[in-house]
């Protein structure tokens, strides 16, 4: 039903130097010296910067010049406020992805920031909070291309107790990266408002292939977005000890031995991992999401290398991290269903039959009311579906066979829906306003694959 084979991937135009120290990434500077407030800039603006192997720049839109963009860190209950100035050619606005602001700082598509134009975003961050979240631009007509030249950080909210403080804290942001024969990062292709944009190049912190070394016998944490545009990321780290500890809104309730995580696009999670004697590697495994014009991804990426180093010991982990209380029965019940109508190409991408409008709420909700929604991929591609300005709990998934409970509590806000899956979710709003949910891959998102729930 997909009509002519899908291409064969092609190799990279241009080289990118690899192999070297894992980078970090760049702390935001905090203005303020008052205790629970952060103030930040941050301007998004054209930059030219060394990417490739030969020496030519690439020009990229990046968040005070830096690609990724600068790491925003606070802690729970934190007031934070970011000065943001849009030098782009085109609007934008920064959407706080995961984060329960007041709608109207969320960075929503009705709420654009001009060319040349600035505002302050404001919000203060609720207790148990604590978890890997990120920012990157929502203006209607632009997000995928202003997230493919550059746009997006990490955000991290700390808790101070946190039962795993103890720990190395290692994010790794996983972006994509595309460069043609000038070293220019070309404009999307058909296939890509297809299938969602792939790069050439899978970047770990801005970086192709770095190395993280570990000790033989460490512990560490690490935090791992992935800020790509359309892939579905199966890491691996084999060979080595890893534990699940966090999902996109935090801490999960107990360590979990998962060897492989699937993240689709916009999806974090947290791992603690153990350091051995060997070199060893993160991989993203073969995955095929049913893409229609391109090519699937059927070899293993080498994501980073690990480096081992002298022996050190590391106390275990604590048997249980937190506690995730379920939510209670549902006041509603809904149902969203993604589709897929290649016949019309103005709306090949729908959400309930329509493509997105946003003088249109499609439901109306009531602030605190627990909402139960069955999401169901009819179509023949996965997407990842997420939920703006809460966290969500998946109660059960349906591979196409039949319904399997969800194996523990976590807080998510973005949730992997293959094609012909269904899952339900149970969620509260605590905060009024419209808020957006949609397919993450951002091509199908500015097609329309998105609505809004006007919570009142
Ligand atoms: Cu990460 Cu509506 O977005
Ligand atoms: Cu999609």
């Amino acid at each position: 039903h997909h009509g002519a084979a899908p291409a064969a991937r092609s190799a990279p135009a241009v080289a990118l130097p690899e192999g070297a120290p894992l980078p970090a990434l760049a702390p935001l500077a905090n203005r303020s010296r008052q205790a629970g407030r952060f103030v930040g800039e941050l301007v998004a603006a054209p930059a030219r910067v060394g990417l490739a192997a030969d020496g030519r720049s690439t020009e990229v839109w990046a968040y005070n010049g830096s690609l990724p963009g600068p790491l925003i860190e606070v802690y729970e209950g934190d007031t934070v406020e970011i000065d943001f100035v849009n030098r782009l050619p085109q609007p934008t606005t920064i959407h706080w992805h995961g984060l329960p602001v007041p709608a109207e700082q969320d960075g929503n598509p009705m709420d654009p920031v001009a060319p040349g134009e600035r505002r302050r975003y404001r919000f203060t961050l609720p207790a148990d909070s604590a978890g890997s979240y990120w920012y990157h631009p929502h203006p209607h007509g632009h997000t995928a291309e202003q997230v493919f030249r550059g746009l997006a950080g990490a955000f991290v909210v700390k808790s101070r107790r946190d039962p795993l403080g103890q720990l190395r804290d290692v994010p790794l942001l996983l972006s994509d990266l595309r460069l043609d024969e000038h070293a220019a990062i070309p404009p999307n292709t058909p296939a890509d408002w297809m299938d969602g944009r792939e790069g050439d190049y899978v970047l770990v912190n801005g970086a192709l292939r770095p190395v993280l070394t570990l000790a033989d016998g460490e512990r560490v944490r690490l935090r791992v977005w992935n800020a790509t545009s359309a892939r579905v990321l199966r890491l691996a780290l084999p060979g080595y000890e890893t534990w699940r500890v966090g999902s996109d809104g935090g801490l999960i309730e107990a360590p979990r031995r998962e060897a492989e995580i699937v993240l689709s696009p916009g999806e974090r999670a947290e791992w603690v991992v153990t350091g051995r004697a060997q070199p060893g590697a993160l991989v993203a495994l073969p995955y095929r999401r049913g893409k229609m014009m391109s090519a699937e991804v059927d070899e293993t990426l080498t994501l980073a290398s690990l480096a081992p180093a002298a022996r050190v010991a590391s106390a275990p982990l604590p048997r249980r991290l937190r506690r995730i209380a379920p939510l209670p029965a549902p006041a509603v019940r809904r149902q969203i269903v993604l589709e897929e109508n290649m016949a019309d190409p103005k709306a090949m991408f729908t959400l309930n039959g329509r493509v997105y409008d946003m003088a249109r709420a499609d439901f109306v909700g009531r602030v605190g009311q627990v909402e139960e929604w069955e999401v169901v991929n009819r179509a023949d591609m996965d997407h990842p579906f997420h939920l703006h300005g809460t966290q969500f709990q998946v109660l059960a998934r349906h591979d196409g066979r039949g319904w399997r409970d969800e194996p523990y509590r976590a807080w998510r806000d973005v949730v992997s829906l293959p094609a012909g899956h269904a899952v339900r979710l149970r969620f509260v709003q605590a905060l009024p306003g419209m808020r957006m949910f949609h397919c993450h891959i951002l091509e199908h998102e500015e097609q329309g694959m998105m609505g809004q729930i006007d919570v009142r």
